[in-house]
């Protein structure tokens, strides 16, 4: 199946437009000027359309829609447990929101126009507060809109941090993006075509990494560097190698997991999805080491580059302290008192639904198609007693992935096609292959109406979303 565009400006020559900022990619973990302070008494963060470079001195800024300027938006930064707010002033021509992606917050503060909170309307604000109780790495993104408002741009991170972080030399943070862009480097129009919304969503020519084609990243021999990685883009899947290291990954979606090393050398990381690395900077001063994306074999490009420093290693043997990250206060699963329940992902080219079935969508689970912002009208597909466990099982119909996403809980990953998944995987979005079953579980400790979707956004807003209600 064929994922280029007819695009005439290409990946390589954006790389040989690069060249600018030495410290593209490397963000301090404070200090930066987009970084906010801990805790923040009361953020104002303001959507509105902005002009960025991200291409290179060489080409023209590209018209993008931004938080606070800046594309992505500024990092949040926010201490476990404390309260969080922000001020979010809409300065677009159309509605819009902000959702918090896998904070467990309440209902009210989840950012879904029409289910949890009315629009923000062009000119007005919202105050969004919420007390995070997990650390993590996570992001923040419009839910009005979404293909749109988050293709132009709209995406930033939001870390909350833990009381006692592993000790590391350094934070790093990688947000990446994926871009259709002209010629003349602006975003192309079509957002919502058919074909594509059946099959991988709209995928771009130009991958940024903190908003723009990266440079090398410096790096010093012998450090110990804590590797936050948010994919904001709207459909690309990436599988990341590190060539010439090794690795562990800590949290999935920020919740903590066994370390371990990516399962065969590839970092799956699907839309809205997030891995937190502990990476020893383990070779030889002067030497360079491609991140390599290789998701799409013929198409594997590298994304970004680890470029070590001249200088004497910081220290001659790896930092021996434990990468482990503190628990958070998930609610743990009860499996034997659980409610079962199938969520079956239909549709998409090759899935027997016709192209488009009712309503022009594309998708559907269990056989309806919520579709656009979030038809509320709709009935959930599912009503769940409170404080029950519930198991989902996610059975993907499609000949194409999905990442799931549920809102207001994080999830354990039990089983893949019927295998025990190892160690304890907790995320907010799960990658479902094409004819995959994934059986997840929680506890529906958190009342309200909550959605399920696909991130690929095209997806979500052409039948793959749906309302999971909790009583
Ligand atoms: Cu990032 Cu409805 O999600
Ligand atoms: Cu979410
Ligand atoms: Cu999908």
């Amino acid at each position: 199946m064929p994922i280029t565009t007819p695009l005439e400006l290409t990946r390589r020559q954006f790389w040989k437009a690069g060249g600018a900022l030495a410290l593209a990619g490397a963000l301090p973990a404070r200090g930066h000027a987009a970084t906010a302070t801990s805790a923040p008494a009361s953020l104002r963060l303001t959507a509105a359309p902005a002009r960025a470079s991200m291409v290179g001195d060489d080409h023209p800024a590209t018209a993008v829609w931004a938080y606070g300027g800046s594309v992505p938006g500024p990092v949040l930064r926010v201490r476990q447990g404390a309260r969080f707010r922000a001020v979010v002033e809409n300065r677009l021509d159309e509605d819009t929101t902000v959702h918090w992606h896998g904070i467990r917050l309440p209902n009210a503060m989840d950012g879904v126009p029409g289910l949890t909170q009315p629009p923000i309307r062009p000119g007005a604000r919202f105050t969004y507060e919420f007390t995070p109780p997990d650390a993590g790495t996570f992001w923040y993104h419009p839910h009005d809109n979404s293909l749109v408002q988050q293709g132009r741009g709209l995406a930033g991170a939001l870390i909350v941090e833990e009381a006692e972080p592993p000790r590391v030399d350094r934070e790093l943070l990688w947000v990446i993006q994926d871009w259709r862009l002209t010629r003349d480097a602006q975003v192309a129009l079509g957002f919502g075509g058919r074909m594509e919304a059946a099959m991988a969503g709209r995928l771009g020519n130009t991958v940024t990494v903190n908003g723009r084609v990266p440079d090398d990243v410096p790096v010093r021999a012998g450090e110990r560097v804590r590797l936050r990685i948010v994919n904001a883009a709207t459909a690309r899947i990436v599988a990341l190698r590190f060539e010439g290291h090794r690795p562990l990954v800590v949290a999935l979606d920020g919740q903590p997991c066994e370390p371990h090393e990516p399962v065969g050398g590839r970092l799956l990381l699907g839309p809205a999805m997030r891995a937190d690395l502990i990476l020893d900077m383990a070779d030889r001063p002067g030497s360079r080491h491609a991140v390599i994306d290789g998701f799409h074999d013929r198409l594997a490009y590298e994304l970004v580059a680890l470029a070590y420093e001249r200088g004497a290693p910081l220290r001659e043997h790896a930092l021996d302290a434990s990468v482990r990250l503190p628990p958070n206060p998930l609610p743990q699963p009860d499996l034997a008192t659980a409610e079962r329940h199938e969520l079956v992902l239909q549709g998409g080219m090759m899935g027997g639904m016709g192209m488009m079935g009712m309503r022009g969508a594309a998708w559907a689970i269990n056989g309806m198609s919520m579709t656009g912002k979030g038809d509320t009208h709709m009935p959930p597909l599912l009503s769940l007693a409170r404080r029950r466990t519930c198991v989902l099982s996610l059975r993907n119909e499609t000949a194409w992935w999905h990442p799931m996403h549920l809102h207001g809980h994080s999830f354990l990953v039990l089983m893949r096609n019927g295998t025990a998944v190892a160690g304890a995987e907790w995320g907010d979005t799960v990658l479902v292959e094409p004819r995959q079953t994934v059986e997840v579980a929680f506890v529906a400790d958190n009342p309200g109406a909550w959605m399920l979707h696909c991130h690929v956004m095209d997806h979500e807003v052409s039948g793959l979303m749906g309302v999971l209600r909790v009583a």
